[in-house]
């Protein structure tokens, strides 16, 4: 619902005194990239976008919010997939809604080779870190397919995953420090980036998944890591999801170069294929799954990656160590994402189960599916090592949410997380009863009130229907 004239008029002439006029848009085509999320799925109306310059620009933003009783959602590369980062209509009150971008937050800090960190604003992209960051040959230890959209506060505020948890972990274990700013406009930050400091709660931990619900992340201090000298990837071929499962969880889990070790299935790969133009991967037809593996170190890791995958139930592989080879090889995974949205607004489900569980998840989710959505297509993968499943449902009206209750109701009956990797936001708002007590969700409450009693930051995201 929009603001009355009156309030959005004063509203408005009060943010660009902070801002600058060029920095508060209005108006639907301005606005309209900003207020749909990256699936389609998710979208609303907004007063204004606001891009402040600087730290102090989001305190006076937000302080001009709360004095007029506007909500405030935070927005970094609006590659969510959650709907968290658009406004949406109804969950606010109808308090006049405002996007608070942080695209213009990307002032590159600080690069510490000695103690490998980098601190840069909270708008600054993965790509852009990631580069700065090779200039001391030193890496993020993160990394994800929306690297050149996704921000380093975005991912503190969903607790990334991606493609590299299963040597470097997730946001959250990346984070060295924070500055963020509260709803009533203070600014905290803990920037120390101090590997042992056991003074009391940690603000990084505290906002990592967060969701933009508790403060604006306005900076970010990234734990780096040494770029490895060789690095090696793979496309194997499998007979069955077990077996990829049994793979990584045994012997390449041994494998301390191992980087990365991600999941796909036929109908994936099929969809890939024809979508993006790719040749047929290995054992096209007779494979049941995929692994696409990468390995890197400071010794050549492709030895050591082909005694681990010396088993019959691997049908067939392809290698490449040289740039452009590996880009190849990871384009069958990367480019799922974009090939399933090219066949309309899909129901994502980012969930995890323990890894021994998944193959009883993956026999399991058709039916589950075609009981609440029959004809619907189907389309999983993920990231095996940590159980992390990406299941893509097309076919029901986004706003018919009975086959994501299906799969996480199956999720939950097997043990499992209802979101791994991408959030709640509003898309599983209605189901955080599923994965956390009434005692956490109370602690999560109490906390919420704390920090932002008016509920103007993010309403509706993460809290339970
Ligand atoms: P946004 O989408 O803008 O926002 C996401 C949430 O964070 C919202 O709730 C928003 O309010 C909040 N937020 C944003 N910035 C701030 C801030 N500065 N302070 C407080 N709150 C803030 N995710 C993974 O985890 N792993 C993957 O492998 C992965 N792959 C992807 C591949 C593709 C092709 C796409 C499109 C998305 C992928 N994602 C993945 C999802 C997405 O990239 C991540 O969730 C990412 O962390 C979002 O960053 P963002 O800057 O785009 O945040
Ligand atoms: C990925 O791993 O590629 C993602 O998290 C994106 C998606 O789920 O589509
Ligand atoms: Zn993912």
């Amino acid at each position: 619902m929009s603001a009355p004239r009156s309030t959005s008029v004063q509203l408005l002439g009060d943010l660009r005194e902070v801002v600058g006029p060029a920095h508060v848009l209005t108006g639907e085509d301005l606005l309209a990239s900003y207020t749909t999320d990256w699936t389609g799925r998710f979208a609303g109306t907004a007063v204004a976008v606001l891009r402040p310059a600087d730290t102090a620009e989001v305190a006076g933003v937000l302080e001009v919010a709360a004095r007029h009783g506007a909500a405030v959602i935070p927005q970094g590369g609006n590659t969510g997939l959650v709907g968290g980062s658009v406004p949406r209509p109804g969950l606010a009150g109808g308090r006049p809604q405002l996007v608070l971008s942080t695209r213009r937050l990307s002032q590159l800090f600080e690069l510490d080779p000695s103690s490998h960190l980098l601190s840069a604003g909270a708008g600054t992209t993965l790509a852009q870190a990631a580069e700065a960051a090779q200039t001391a040959g030193l890496h993020p230890g993160i990394d994800l397919a929306a690297r050149e959209s996704a921000t380093l506060g975005g991912m503190v505020a969903t607790n990334a995953g991606g493609l590299h948890v299963v040597r470097h972990g997730p946001m959250r274990a990346r984070l060295a420090g924070v500055e963020a700013v509260l709803a009533d406009g203070t600014v905290a930050a803990r920037l120390s980036g101090l590997t042992k400091d056991s003074v009391g709660w940690d603000l990084g931990a505290l906002l990592a998944g967060s969701e933009g619900t508790l403060a604006v992340v306005t900076r970010v201090t990234v734990r780096l890591e040494a770029t490895p000298v060789h690095r090696v990837a793979a496309l194997v071929a499998v007979d069955e999801v077990s077996s990829a499962v049994d793979l990584v969880t045994g012997p390449l889990r041994r494998l301390a170069s191992l980087e990365a070790a991600e999941l796909t299935l036929a109908p994936g790969m099929s969809l890939v294929c024809e979508s993006a133009g790719l040749a047929a991967p290995p054992a096209a037809g007779s494979a049941r799954a995929w692994l696409t593996l990468e390995a890197a170190a400071d010794h050549d890791p492709t030895d050591e990656l082909a005694r681990a995958l010396a088993d019959r139930r691997v049908l067939e592989a392809a290698v490449a160590a040289d740039a452009a080879g590996r880009a190849r090889l990871w384009a069958y995974r990367e480019r799922h994402t974009e090939a399933i949205s090219r066949l309309g607004i899909p129901h994502k489900l980012d969930v995890s189960v323990r890894p021994g569980r998944l193959p009883a998840l993956v026999a399991r989710l058709p039916d589950a599916v075609a009981k609440t959505a029959p004809g619907a297509r189907l389309v999983v993968f993920g990231h095996v090592a940590e159980g992390n499943l990406h299941v893509n449902v097309l076919g029901p009206p986004p706003e018919d949410d009975a086959v994501d209750d299906a799969v996480l109701r199956l999720v939950a009956e097997l043990g499992g997380s209802i979101s791994a990797e991408h959030g709640v936001g509003v898309a599983k708002a209605p189901w955080l009863r599923l994965a956390r007590s009434g005692a956490e969700l109370e602690v999560m409450r109490r906390v919420k009130a704390a920090l932002d009693p008016g509920r103007l930051l993010n309403p509706g995201v993460l809290e339970p229907v």
